[in-house]
């Protein structure tokens, strides 16, 4: 018999995936995280040309490029007002690789750490891989989380908290004064907050502001996968103090070396390029929102309505979301997302908006079969 490690045995596979794998090839992918708009022309062409010139072919430092990192300290001055050193940015293979390194960074053997339920699927089970206990909060009724209940969540043993705004699955934007609370937390309480802000560019009402803005301890975890159409580039970041950077270089260092060198010209191009192809693309998914919204209306689905990222989260009756996949329309079930998302369905609406309107007819049928 194998043996395996108690980290390992206690993360499955995620249940988005079994969705999938349920769905017919022909049928309407709702359940996607990802967007469906090309990645922007300047990053492709940076990638083929610095291949081309052999300028990919080695390893790049550690933490990456320094023109990358100096793209993104330029990209936080512009987009959330922070002055992030390039020094203190480490270039990693998405946020994903991101989220671990924090997560092995900062969490002792059984230390908790606080996160939104429903809320990204890596949050337990990277929390899980470092050794750490979950501590999933449940969210207020606009799918937000409270800072009083992250504060109430809290113990001795708290290493960190996650504040992921816009959020995946829920699509809630976390006002300003949330992040202002969240940084507070973090500071009186030292403990770290990771800010995940994967979706930071894509608001529709509202703003997005970053944690880091009123605290100091705060790891931002952001990627070119979401604001740039470059899931498959994987290429994301992380920016936090030259301490916290220091220990998760260590990580980073020995389980990837270096983001990939062609990923990393492509970054820099997008974030230092033109950045109208994400207004135009944060346009069509509010628009996209709002056909949905209407169609769930209709419906009679409860939706608090989402303010950025590109997912709706509809209180759905029982069986709702078996009868749709079943009718050819792939929406992921809440408590794929955690306990608290029962009862919830996570509709992406990374499709054009004809395709929307058809799954909107389909989701209709399925709502009035399971009253
Ligand atoms: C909230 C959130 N954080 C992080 C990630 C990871 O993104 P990446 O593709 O850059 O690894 C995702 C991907 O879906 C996400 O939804």
């Amino acid at each position: 018999m194998p043996r395996f490690s108690d980290r390992v045995e206690q993360v499955s596979i995620s249940g988005i995936r079994e969705v999938f794998e349920a769905a017919g090839a022909d049928a309407i992918n709702l359940g996607l995280g990802q967007p469906d708009f090309p990645t922007p022309d300047n990053a492709r062409r940076a990638a083929i040309e610095a291949i081309e010139s052999g300028a990919t072919d080695a390893y790049t430092s550690n933490k990456g490029t320094l023109e990358l990192r100096e793209a993104i300290a330029a990209k936080h001055a512009r987009d959330n007002d922070l002055d992030v050193d390039p020094e203190n940015v480490i270039a990693t293979a998405g946020g994903s690789e991101a989220l671990h390194i924090a997560l092995e960074a900062h969490v002792s053997q059984g230390e908790e750490v606080v996160y939104p339920d429903p809320g990204f699927v890596s949050y337990e089970a990277l929390t899980h891989l470092a050794g750490g206990t979950p501590k999933p909060v449940a969210l207020r009724d606009d799918l937000t989380m409270d800072p009083a209940d992250v504060e109430a969540a809290i113990t001795d043993d708290t290493a960190a908290f996650v504040v992921n705004s816009p959020a995946n699955p829920t699509g809630a934007v976390q006002s300003p004064d949330d992040m202002r609370e969240f940084a507070r937390i973090a500071d009186e309480h030292d403990v770290l907050c990771i800010s995940d802000e994967v979706y930071g560019q894509i608001v529709f009402d509202g703003e997005h502001r970053s944690p880091a803005e009123f605290g100091e301890n705060v790891v931002v975890v952001d990627a070119c996968s979401k604001t740039y159409s470059m899931t498959g580039w994987r290429l994301g970041w992380v920016t936090g103090s030259h301490e916290r950077i220091e220990r998760m270089l260590r990580v980073h260092q020995y389980v990837q070396a270096c983001a990939s060198a062609p990923a990393q010209f492509a970054a820099e191009a997008a974030l230092s390029g033109p950045q109208d192809v994400v207004d135009e693309m944060v346009q069509a998914f509010s628009e996209r929102r709002d056909v949905l919204l209407d169609g769930l209306n209709d419906m009679g689905l409860e939706t608090p309505t989402p303010k950025g990222a590109f997912y709706a989260m509809p209180r759905v009756p029982d069986g709702w979301v078996d009868e749709v996949i079943d009718r050819g329309v792939v929406v992921v079930p809440g408590d794929a997302f955690g306990e608290h998302g029962a009862g919830h369905a996570r509709i992406s609406y990374a499709v054009n908006v004809e395709t929307l309107k058809e799954a909107l007819d389909i989701m209709d049928e399925a709502t009035a079969a399971v009253r």
